[in-house]
């Protein structure tokens, strides 16, 4: 098969391996003379960035690298990149790297024409309408991860620092106008990210499959996700240079986050304190938590389960048969088995309870999850014990 199209939804996609070379093309269909790239320190080092900006100088587009972001981004990050954007003159922005350097790059181009703070544009309410939709500036996204999926996403999550809460800033507009996928570009990951950033892929369309609310559409593209990632995440961690498994989990990611938007659940909502407080890797840290939230959840997504296990052509067609699926996989890509491997201490249970609670994930849990509840699911996760 030619693993190769160009697609227009959720926005416009350019896939195929090789693409990165339309990335000029990309930045004019959006009338961008001087892109500012945004990516993060370790991948600024790499020739994949220097042929970026190579490639963009030869078609005549003055272009800069801005790469002062940290893996769970903060607002300082986004404050520097939108000076850096305001001195150069830059007229668009070319988010390029994993979720971090794709949600700083997003909230940059919202940020550059702005006079609110960002975390007036929080995901609450209707305070997306604060944004002066005349100041947002042009992006073009190319993921270098296959797992966060904030390529085709309308949101970034950056922490506050003043409360170590991360934060979801929204508005319909940050959806990149065009994504490059390209999988050549992610044939280097090591084995580690590719699984932990698969499994937040996995994690996405998990959970949004399971969210209560009705949005077929989503769910459709969520067991093809999942499909996807049990055919060929352990490929592409076992092979890194498999370039049909890399395109496979590159297009998996995009469509979860596609999905998510029917929701996410206690997975995100778990994971989210522990990124924002002890800096833990997300797609791992919801990799570790999966099986205790499904569990936790089971009486409300049996009959789902039953029938995800049959498309994804398990043994058992059941709740069980998923479960076991995931704990397998698992095992087979090196993902911990408790949050105490990751770090994370029974003392944090009660103290992260009310920010998991506070989550915005938490309203697409299958079942309704309260604070008590989330200190247990905790406990759980950290002791490894999976609910009755
Ligand atoms: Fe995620």
């Amino acid at each position: 098969m030619n693993l190769k199209g160009n697609w227009n939804y959720p926005t416009l996609i350019r896939f195929g391996a090789g693409r990165i070379r339309e990335l000029p093309e990309a930045c004019r269909t959006l009338d961008m003379q001087r892109p500012l790239i945004v990516t993060d320190p370790s991948l600024a080092k790499l020739p994949m960035i220097a042929n970026a900006v190579s490639v963009l100088a030869d078609a005549g587009l003055g272009a800069a690298v801005f790469c002062d972001l940290q893996a769970n981004p903060v607002e300082a990050n986004v404050t520097s990149g939108v000076a850096t954007f305001r001195s150069g003159s830059h007229d668009g922005v070319v988010a390029f790297g994993g979720g971090s350097a794709l949600d700083v790059g997003k909230a940059i181009a919202l940020m550059s024409g702005q006079s609110r703070p960002i975390f007036d544009f929080e995901d609450r309410e209707d305070w997306f309408t604060r944004v002066d939709v005349k100041g947002m500036a042009p992006v073009v996204a190319v993921p270098t991860t296959a797992g966060t999926g904030s390529e085709v996403g309308r949101a970034a999550v950056i922490t506050d620092i003043t409360d170590h809460t991360k934060k979801i800033i929204f508005h319909p507009r940050m959806m990149p106008g065009i994504v490059i996928e390209d999988p050549e570009l992610t044939l280097g990951l090591p084995a580690p990210v590719t699984a932990a950033t698969g499994m937040d892929a996995l994690s996405h369309c998990l959970e949004a499959y399971c969210s209560p609310f009705y949005h077929p559409l989503a769910e459709g593209i969520a067991v093809e996700g999942m499909r996807l990632i049990k055919e060929w995440l352990p490929v592409a961690v076992r092979d890194g240079r498999n370039i049909e498994a890399r395109s496979h989990m590159l297009i998996a990611s995009s469509m979860g986050a596609t999905a998510f938007q029917k929701g996410l659940g206690a997975m995100h909502s778990l994971s989210h304190p522990c990124g924002a407080n002890l800096n833990t890797h997300h797609g791992l840290t919801n990799a570790v938590v999966m099986p205790y939230v499904l569990a936790w959840n089971r009486r409300a997504i049996e009959e789902k389960l039953a029938r995800l296990a049959a498309y994804l052509g398990l043994e058992q067609h059941s709740f069980g048969g998923v479960l076991d699926w995931v704990l397998e996989l698992r095992r087979a890509i090196g993902i911990p088995d408790s949050l105490a491997d990751i770090g994370v201490r029974t003392e944090h249970a009660a103290a992260f309870a009310p920010q998991a609670f506070a989550d915005p994930s938490t309203g697409g849990n299958p079942l309704p999850i309260d604070t008590r509840q989330f200190e247990q699911l905790y406990l759980n996760c950290i002791r490894g014990e999976l609910a009755a």
